[in-house]
């Protein structure tokens, strides 16, 4: 059993993936879990495989793309079990996407899917947080896309950064008042949505193995969390070589 327990826990983006895994994975320990994501039949699938394994659970159907709803699955989650202590903001989809073949409404699709989707829990989530006398724990899903720019991957990486540095200022600013923030940058995982988009996929590893790390950051509350070691070393290589090497690397790298 792992160190989270007795505890109610959001996974906002829970119905496959890396979501779907970790809500299973809290499932024992007498932790309440409140799954959200748009496929009700997924997300009522993975549900029942929280129930039958000892864990309780609410699951509602919501898109993270509409602020009301984004609140009122908070206002249900307190309503039900009394409080949010950990929320993990998972939502988020990046798909193959060259700049020379982008549209306006492309770009700003991928910022409304990576970036509002977060914005919309984070503000009900510290509105609810703050009042409760142990704070609580907001986590997001970011990427390693996040920390650079990523040939094909452009609009992502910009909407996962405007994420990370959102949460960084919220950090900062709600310490005093209980409330942690911890982004975790997973390198390439190989959940079903992201295997057939042609991207390549250097280091990837399993769903199982990145959920792993996600708990860990869910009981250890860093900053930031960086996974698998490989991608994350590469990531930070690229980021200080001069510019011309590390696009030479980075060019070699997108390349079919
Ligand atoms: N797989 C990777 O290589 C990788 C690497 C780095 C970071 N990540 C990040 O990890 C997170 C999970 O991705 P994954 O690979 O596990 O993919 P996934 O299986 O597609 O999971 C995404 C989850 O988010 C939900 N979701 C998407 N848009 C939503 C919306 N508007 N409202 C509510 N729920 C929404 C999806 O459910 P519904 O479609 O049912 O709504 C699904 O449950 C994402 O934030 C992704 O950016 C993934």
């Amino acid at each position: 059993m792992g160190k989270i327990i007795g505890r109610t826990v959001l996974v906002v983006g829970a119905s496959s993936g890396i979501g779907a895994e970790v809500a299973r994975r809290l499932a024992p320990g007498g932790n309440r879990l409140v799954v959200v994501a748009r496929r009700a039949p997924e997300l009522a699938s993975v549900a029942e495989t929280v129930r039958a394994a000892g864990g309780t659970c609410l699951d509602i159907a919501a898109d993270a793309l509409d602020p009301g709803a984004a609140a009122d699955v908070v206002a249900s989650a307190v309503t039900t079990y009394g409080s949010v202590d950990i929320a993990l903001l998972n939502a988020g989809q990046g798909p193959d996407m060259a700049m020379d073949d982008v549209s306006t409404d492309d770009v700003a699709r991928i910022m409304a899917l990576n970036y509002d989707v977060v914005v919309n829990y984070l503000v009900p989530l510290i509105e609810q947080m703050k009042k409760q006398p142990h704070g609580g724990l907001i986590a997001h899903t970011n990427s390693l896309a996040g920390l650079m720019g990523i040939p094909r991957q452009g609009p992502y990486s910009a909407a996962k950064a405007a994420a990370r540095t959102l949460i960084d200022a919220a950090r900062v600013e709600l310490a005093p008042q209980g409330i942690r923030f911890t982004t975790i940058h997973p390198g390439f995982v190989a959940t079903d949505r992201v295997g057939a988009d042609g991207l390549p996929k250097p280091f990837q590893i399993s769903q199982e193995r990145a959920a792993r790390y996600v708990i860990r950051a869910l009981e250890k509350e860093p900053a930031n969390s960086y996974f698998p070691w490989t991608t994350a070393t590469l990531v930070r290589a690229l980021r200080i070589l001069p510019a011309p090497l590390s696009s030479l690397v980075l060019r070699a790298m997108a390349a079919r």
